[in-house]
């Protein structure tokens, strides 16, 4: 198959941090190239470049065998190279449709032509399977749906190279598998698709060939994927940092005996139904749905970003939080959400200030002075325990690699040492390595007494961190799953289960 896209010798540092460091690539027609490595590997770098959204500082790019420069994401959609990246880039303020043809705008003489973007715009909306208006706000969207709006701007350019930087990080395992069909097509028709994941398991099963980087290296170079299993992935792309187990059994659960979180027949009009539960200090209790289902409601009302209009909650020590994100947050509960963009963190502030950001009414409880240094030395040790990479304290978070970004968001909340934790898919965008290190976080978190809940779209992961949980359908309970029961296949099962809803 004929090489469309290359790079030769691609070298690019950010101050002193070295990004890439000399990367020869090759990508071909009618080719699914996944791209892989762990958090801060220098993916997205060298995604950045080859969509002309960085220049390099050294080494060249080759289209269909002729040197060229992008100066802009823009003339490289021109030349039929579309990206989508990693964090999204979207403009909330304008409808679906300028977004998707936000690279430019279709005109007729001085005038946008707003009839052909519709034309052009709706199959390739329909395909994604986004049913919503072209005149709708980006802003009033939901993560995935933002997601899909991202990817639709790729499609319409009908590109010869499509990069998807983490395409599915957001979006709901229908519609994975709709852009994995489209992903089919494309590759049919002779697109070259270059394809960054931290789903290993996908990349196996959907990919044809398998570039690795470490430390902004390739450590393997356009392997084919038919000879390459789960074990030699993580080999290569963690090296001797492999860890020995992902992600590993769990004890017993803690025994219920009051002092935890508690609901008694908690009523969201629309979303919630007599939701009932109780967990114990020390328990991860995972919450099973699908999109819709209000399984991520049931955590917005523990945080307090939703009322109820009748029933009870009861946070550890018999609290009655009052209503209010900023109540549930003084009362002790944390919110560690995957769309970090929205609510994890500050993106343009340091590392440092993000991570004491909630904590630092925390520190001066425990009667110490708030100087800098010592907000700084707190913040230093989370990051390590974390694993936060940067190349300083000082850093913006946006500077940061995305799984990095996500590590902040986790050491943040463990510097607030909360009682209760409630997470919504945290491990979104975290290599295989880092996420073996938030799981022992969260077993940690639990020795010491939290309660946490845990939403999640991946059952192998509820299956393996959790010590019950509970699926919603429809608003209600309709499932516990714990001890034998719980395994990932259940939990799919019990997800997908129409009957029990009733
Ligand atoms: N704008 C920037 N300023 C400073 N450093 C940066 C910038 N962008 C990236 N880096 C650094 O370059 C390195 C590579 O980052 P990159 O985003 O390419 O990683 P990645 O492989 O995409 O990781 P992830 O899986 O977490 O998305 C990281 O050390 C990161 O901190
Ligand atoms: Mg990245």
């Amino acid at each position: 198959m004929t090489v469309v896209l290359a790079g030769r010798g691609l070298a690019k540092s950010y101050g002193g941090v070295r990004a890439l460091a000399g990367v020869d690539v090759a990508f071909r027609e009618g080719a699914v190239h996944a791209l892989l490595g762990e958090n801060g590997a220098g993916k997205s770098t060298l995604v950045k470049i080859l969509a002309g959204a960085v220049p390099p500082d050294r080494g060249d790019l080759l289209l269909g065998g002729r040197a060229v420069r992008f100066g802009s994401t823009a003339e490289a959609v021109m030349q039929r190279v579309t990206v989508v990246s990693q964090e999204l880039n979207l403009f909330p303020d304008l409808d679906v449709l300028a977004n998707v043809f936000a690279h430019r705008l279709p005109r007729r003489g001085p005038v946008v032509d707003r009839a052909a973007m519709r034309s052009r715009a709706e199959p390739v909306l329909a395909e994604l399977g986004l049913r919503v208006s072209p005149d709708t706000l980006v802003a009033a969207l939901p993560l995935g749906e933002r997601q899909l709006v991202e990817i639709a701007r790729a499609l319409v350019e009908q590109p010869r190279v499509l990069i998807l930087d983490e395409p599915t990080s957001a979006l709901q395992p229908a519609e994975v598998e709709r852009l994995h069909e489209i992903i089919g097509r494309l590759r049919e028709r002779g697109t070259a698709v270059v394809y960054v994941s931290h789903v290993l398991e996908d990349v196996l099963a959907r990919c044809d060939e398998v570039t690795v980087l470490r430390d902004g290296a390739v450590v393997m170079s356009g392997a084919d994927a038919a000879g390459l299993d789960l074990s030699s992935l993580v080999t290569a792309m963690l090296g001797d940092r492999a860890p020995a187990s992902v992600p590993g059994g769990v004890a017993a659960s803690p025994p219920l005996g009051g002092g935890g979180l508690r609901l008694v027949s908690v009523e969201v009009p629309g979303r919630l139904r007599e939701v009932s539960l109780e967990a114990a200090p020390g328990e991860i209790l995972g919450v099973a749905g699908l999109v819709g289902s209000g399984h991520t409601d049931l955590l917005r009302v523990v945080a307090g970003a939703l009322t109820p209009s009748s029933g009870r909650i009861e946070l550890p020590g018999g609290l009655r939080p009052a209503p209010g994100v900023r109540a549930a947050v003084k009362a002790g509960v944390g919110l560690i959400s995957g769309d970090r963009r929205g609510v994890g963190i500050t993106a343009d502030k340091p590392v440092w200030e993000n991570i004491v950001q909630v904590d630092a009414v925390g520190l001066t409880r425990h009667g110490a002075w708030l100087t800098a240094t010592r907000l700084r030395e707190f913040a230093r040790g989370l990051a390590e325990r974390v694993g936060v990479r940067m190349s300083s304290l000082d850093q913006a978070v946006d500077q940061l690699s995305g799984g990095n970004q996500q590590k902040v968001v986790f050491a943040k909340w463990l510097a607030a040492r909360p009682s209760v934790l409630l997470m919504d898919d945290p491990t979104r965008g975290i290599d295989i390595g880092a996420k073996a290190e938030i799981y022992a976080l969260m077993r940690e978190l639990a020795e010491a007494g939290a309660v946490q809940l845990l939403a999640s779209s991946d059952p192998k992961e509820l299956a393996g961190i959790c010590h019950r949980v509970i699926v919603i359908r429809k608003g209600r309970i309709t499932a516990v799953l714990d001890g034998t029961d719980l395994t990932p296949h259940a939990v799919l099962e019990a997800v997908n289960d129409d009957d029990r809803a009733l």
